[in-house]
């Protein structure tokens, strides 16, 4: 896949323009400057979890005032690291990132006052090692958090006050039969102790020392509808008593595969109905099934990511930050635990973060970063339509006016599906399951009107939807969707309209020694006879009983590379644009013969090496010949056109130049140009065709032609509006170009 569209972006670069780059090659940030923290300004603050490596580093630090406008310490103010015994404190590396935050004026998030793990044990025992009564832990606590939170009132803005102190999987159980529902909270040291007023008293300290400071109950799993619900009880519980808490941390570590973005909103929803703020505290994307308490760690040297695994997730940290931007109202802050995949706790190999293991910014950085408003709020009209090509009986794929496509596919036991159609940047539009168990999804964006193709990816392998039929097209048959153009008549097989005919051929070609196929299209009038009534009669009883019928010319049409001899008249509905055109009288009916260029065989890496001169053989010395002597051809040099799209215009141009003998229209579709000083002699040609959509490089055509024209050459140029590298510009470009030939 990759392959593929590198070797497209040499052609095309081989052909054009360098502005083709822009739009194939890699993305250039048009705002390198621009840091998440500027692009979600009027949203929430966007925070990150500091190691000490990352506050000395200077690199780290600039990456870090770049982007982040929150700090959190990752592990360094845990009451473990700082506090680890009753008369040791530790505070040399909080200070550290706490200064750093007072230098660079960055809000820092206090992490964390009261936790089971990296806890100050010492806090549950005396000197004999004797378990203490819950008031001393207490008392143990009350100092611990007056010391921690008084030091760092200055900068410091918000608490976490309490981590995880609700059972991710309470157990219920039949008690004298009857039903006895598990324990909410989780059975820690300090709830075995305490039950669970340890919580309120932890927050009842932390408001003591600072009543200006922002509290926060934080925990995993948070969107899980169980956890979430016991969560909010707690939470609940706590408020009617009076104690004082502001907020609820959702940590947010996520993986690809989940939560969904339905459970993300209702638990958002859920705590909104409760808190003022809501911050998600420790937000990564890993790449392996566990998510929140039951991890697989994944260290090591870093390794290349699967592209499907970088699509989904791509598309769950779009998800992600689609539905806290809609509740920005209550979402204040959202974090990321660690500034880059190297320093991630859950291991560079899961790849959970927008930079990579060299602080670079990864792919899924410009999802997030440049989130587009305008796709937050598109209203999708629900008036999709089976696509045009779909299989019998088929209702999926669809398209609805606005040109969104929606998929819906049977793959129970998938654990993911993407579709490569939709890609905004970010490798397609990733399924989800619904309700039903089908993977549906839309489109994020409205396709370009036309012709395109697409492919499944499931589980990493490449299959066509089984919903609509097969073209050629990447050097296989792909998936093709049809979105309705507002032009569409002029390709569309009309009642009203005579049809001529697309026939296979098979014809000897020596120079390569096989049987080659093309496919010729004769216009509804090719075998009658010129005149009507008793001279055409006559007409018929002369020689081989053809002397007497109609000639025509011949349009030799090329296909692109990664497409066949099937392309022109299959996506590019080249027979039914010739039979419009000849119905309405825009046209003299001529042939077209489609062959294959022999394009498929061309390695990436060796296009500049690519001369077309094999394949000039077979066309020019032995399908020309063929034609001319089996079909009722106008057989001489002004009845002779070729034209090709991109890689096509491509030996178009060649062939063209080097046997002017033997072609007199030349057309280039989104295949390049013609410099004046390639044509030889003014006269050999009667046209030179050239055309691109207005989203490939309308520039260099309108120059070009202007050019040729300059040098008194016959040259028209046509850009097709809103259309891309795709058929609809080719089907436009057949239907400007047919009636300017053979003139
Ligand atoms: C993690 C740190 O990132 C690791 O370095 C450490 O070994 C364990 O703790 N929930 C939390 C964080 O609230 O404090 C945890 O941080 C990750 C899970």
């Amino acid at each position: 896949m990759k392959q593929t569209v590198k070797l497209a972006v040499a052609l095309l670069l081989a052909m054009s323009s360098s502005s083709v780059w822009a739009q194939w090659g890699a993305p250039v940030d048009p705002n390198p400057n621009m840091g998440m923290k500027d692009a979600y300004k009027d949203y929430f603050m966007i925070g990150v979890a500091l190691n000490q490596r990352n506050v000395t580093d200077a690199d780290q630090q600039a990456l870090t005032r770049q982007e982040f406008n929150s700090v959190t310490a990752e592990n360094d103010m845990k009451p473990g690291m700082i506090h680890p015994k009753e008369d040791v404190w530790d505070f040399e590396k909080a200070d550290k990132i706490a200064n750093f935050c007072r230098q660079n004026g960055i809000k820092l998030r206090g992490h964390c006052l009261c936790w089971h793990s990296q806890f100050a044990d010492w806090m549950f025992t005396d000197k004999k090692g004797r378990e203490v009564k819950k008031e001393v832990f207490y008392k143990r606590l009350r100092e611990h958090i007056h010391t921690v939170v008084n030091r760092y009132k200055d900068v410091v803005y918000a608490w976490d006050v309490v981590n995880e102190a609700i059972s991710d999987n309470p157990r219920g159980r039949m008690v004298d039969g009857k039903w006895t529902p598990g324990n909410p909270y989780r059975e820690s040291r300090h709830y075995k102790l305490c039950g669970d007023e340890f919580i309120a008293k932890a927050f009842e300290f932390a408001h003591e020392a600072d009543p200006n400071a922002l509290l926060f109950y934080n925990d995993y799993n948070e969107c899980d509808p169980g956890k979430r619900d016991r969560i909010y009880d707690m939470v609940k519980k706590m408020q009617d008593a009076g104690v004082p808490i502001h907020g609820i941390g959702m940590q947010g570590h996520y993986n690809v595969y989940g939560p969904s973005e339905e459970d993300i909103d209702a638990a958002v929803t859920k705590y909104s109905q409760l808190v003022k703020h809501i911050h998600v505290t420790e937000l990564d994307i890993r790449m392996n099934m566990e998510m929140g308490g039951q991890l697989q760690f994944s260290r090591g040297e870093a390794k290349p990511v699967a592209p499907y695994m970088q699509a989904l997730q791509n598309d769950q940290y779009n998800r992600v930050f689609r539905v806290l931007r809609k509740h920005k109202d209550v979402v204040d802050c959202v974090t990321f635990w660690n500034l880059g995949d190297r320093d991630s706790w859950v291991g560079v190999n899961n790849h959970p973060l927008p930079f990579d293991e060299n602080y670079k910014r990864k792919p899924v950085y410009y999802v997030i970063r440049d989130f587009d408003p305008a796709v937050d709020n598109a209203v999708i009209k629900d008036d999709f339509k089976p696509n045009y090509w779909n299989q019998p009986g088929q209702e999926y794929p669809q398209v609805n006016s606005q040109g969104y496509v929606r998929f819906r596919l049977d793959a129970p036991d998938a654990k993911s599906v993407i579709v490569s159609l939709g890609l905004g940047g970010r490798g397609g539009t990733v399924l989800r399951k619904d309700k039903d168990g089908f993977w549906t999804g839309t489109t994020e964006r409205p396709e370009d009107p036309g012709f395109h193709y697409y492919h499944l990816t499931i589980d990493g392998a490449v299959v066509n939807d089984p919903g609509t039929h097969n073209f050629f097209g990447s050097c296989r048959w792909e998936s093709g969707m049809e979105i309705p153009a507002p032009d569409e008549a002029f390709y569309q097989v009309r009642k009203d309209v005579p049809h001529g005919n697309v026939s296979q051929v098979l014809f000897p070609s020596k120079s390569t020694g096989e049987v080659k196929t093309a496919w010729v299209y004769t216009p509804p009038t090719y075998g009658n006879f010129i005149g009507k009534g008793a001279k055409a009669k006559q007409r018929q009883r002369v020689g081989d009983g053809t002397s007497g019928m109609e000639r025509f010319p011949v349009l030799y049409l090329q296909h692109g590379w990664g497409e066949n001899e099937t392309s022109w008249f299959r996506q590019g509905c080249a027979g039914i644009i010739m039979d419009n055109l000849i119905a309405e009288g825009k046209i003299k009916p001529f042939i077209i013969v489609m062959t294959y260029g022999m394009t498929n065989d061309v390695k990436f890496g060796k296009i500049r090496e690519f001369t077309a001169k094999e394949f000039e053989t077979v066309l020019v010395d032995e399908l020309v010949p063929y034609i001319d002597s089996h079909f009722l051809t106008k057989a001489d040099k002004w009845s002779r056109a070729m034209a090709g799209l991109s890689m096509g215009g491509f030996e178009t141009r060649l062939i063209t130049l080097r046997r002017p003998e033997v072609f007199g229209y030349y057309g280039l579709l989104s295949g390049g140009q013609y410099a004046p000083e390639d044509i030889k002699d003014p006269k050999q040609m009667h046209l030179i065709f050239q055309s691109c959509g207005s989203k490939e490089y309308p520039d260099r055509i309108n120059q070009s032609t202007e050019a040729l024209k300059a040098a008194g050459l016959p040259a028209v140029g046509y850009v097709s509006e809103g259309t891309a590298h795709e058929f609809l510009t080719w089907r436009r470009s057949l239907k400007e170009m047919a009636p300017l030939l053979f003139k």
